[in-house]
């Protein structure tokens, strides 16, 4: 077959059992359930579980996981002093994927990776699955404090993911209903079949290398606009538009000019994207509760996406993931380049359940390609060259 189909658009490159979208019917499920039903009574931790192993965890093996990743929020010394030298004007992104990056010069290991079967030390791909996930919201965290010229705020053993997130943010006590909204927002985003990040993820896997370059290039793949960065663009996009009466001169620009609307539209969805839909409720139950600035920008993104709906529903185009997200991370008080950094904080345990099912039956990625260049031709020296 020698096809091509630009973005690979339909061409299934893997079989996985980890997660399943109905793009039509607007459905995502983990391991066979329901997100709704996961953001509804789960845990990011025990979601996180889930997508590693394939099943929901018993209360001891949630307990044991969670001890393990709690242990694991510290950042060694050596990173943290060489994220101080960092440029302050670092996009977060940049400074997530240089981090773990560098984590890999730490965490050694790696040689039992070794060919087509399951990696034969399971310690290694457990204990470099707990390091990771746990330690990167402590990175984005600390980097905050630290590109501000502060020193960051200590992980608390204590706190889940989400309250320590929050808390090495703020230096607060988390709000409980913050806390809650951003374990939602952890679930929502820990896992999305086969997008452009978690393809990236499966090709550095397929060559054995370590989970550390896997998941940094993963990270570097989900920075993009077109991917995981639409959510800091949607917020300065509403801030933009003002009001919802600009709104609809707004789009109509927008798309006479051929420009995209941030945080509309998906590969997989032909309808309203279902963890938009979580969102858009959090949002409001949110707004109820607290009002005051937060009305105005959710007034806006509603109103964007009634207009949408009106001039590019045709084609499928609705909210994604990215719509109302960056409202909710705003008003926890979270700047908005911060908000993909977040997004990678969460699917950390998408990739990894999907490195793990790579390796565990491995085949090195080596697509061909249709050549369009020129025929074999004859070297001109530099000197006859005019
Ligand atoms: N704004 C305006 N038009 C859009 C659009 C958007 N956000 N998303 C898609 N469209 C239009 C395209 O222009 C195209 O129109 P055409 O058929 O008249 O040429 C049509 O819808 C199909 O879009 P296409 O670009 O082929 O879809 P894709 O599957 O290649 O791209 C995205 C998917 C996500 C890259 C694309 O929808 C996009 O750029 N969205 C904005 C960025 C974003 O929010 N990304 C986060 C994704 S979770």
């Amino acid at each position: 077959m020698n096809d091509f189909l630009p973005g690979l658009e339909g061409v299934a490159a893997t079989k996985s059992a980890i997660s399943f979208i109905d793009g039509e019917k607007g459905l995502l499920s983990y391991r066979g359930y329901p997100l709704e039903t996961l953001a509804e009574h789960s845990s990011f931790e025990e979601t996180t579980l889930l997508l590693l192993q394939g099943e929901l965890p018993t209360a001891h093996e949630l307990a044991d996981f969670t001890e393990q990743l709690r242990s694991n929020y510290r950042i060694k010394y050596h990173i943290r002093e060489m994220m101080r030298h960092f440029p302050a004007t670092g996009h977060p992104m940049d400074m997530l994927q240089t981090a773990v990056s560098s984590l890999g010069m730490f965490y050694l290991g790696n040689e039992c990776l070794t060919g087509s079967d399951a990696c034969k030390d399971i310690h290694y791909v457990r204990n470099m699955t707990v390091n990771i996930i746990a330690q990167m919201a402590p990175l984005v965290a600390m980097w905050e404090h630290m590109r501000q010229g502060y020193d960051p705020i200590e992980p608390r053993e204590d706190l889940s993911v989400a309250e320590n997130l929050l808390y090495m943010f703020t230096g607060k006590e988390p709000d409980p209903l913050m806390a809650k909204i951003m374990d939602v927002c952890l679930i929502l985003h820990a896992e999305h079949t086969l997008n452009a990040s978690t393809f990236s993820a499966l090709v550095a896997g397929s060559t054995l290398a370590t989970p550390f370059s896997v998941i940094s290039g993963a990270i570097g793949t989900l920075s993009g606009p077109l991917h995981g960065g639409a959510n800091q663009k949607v917020v300065s996009m509403l801030k933009k538009i003002g009001s919802p009466d600009n709104v609809e001169q707004w789009v109509d620009d927008k798309l006479a000019n051929k420009k995209v609307i941030w945080g509309m539209g998906h590969r997989e969805y032909k309808v309203k994207d279902p963890r938009a839909t979580i969102l858009h409720k959090l949002v409001a139950e949110l707004v109820k509760e607290r009002g005051g600035s937060l009305d105005a920008m959710f007034e806006t993104a509603m109103r964007l996406e009634a207009v949408c709906a009106d001039r590019l529903g045709h084609k499928g185009v609705y909210p994604n993931v990215d719509f109302y997200s960056g409202i909710l991370y705003s008003e926890m008080g979270i700047p908005e380049d911060q908000f993909t950094a977040l997004f990678a904080v969460a699917r950390s345990a998408g990739w990894l359940a999907h490195w793990r099912e790579q390796i565990s039956n491995n085949r090195i990625y080596r697509p061909t390609q249709i050549y369009i260049g020129s025929d074999v031709r004859e070297y001109k020296p530099l000197a006859e060259r005019s």
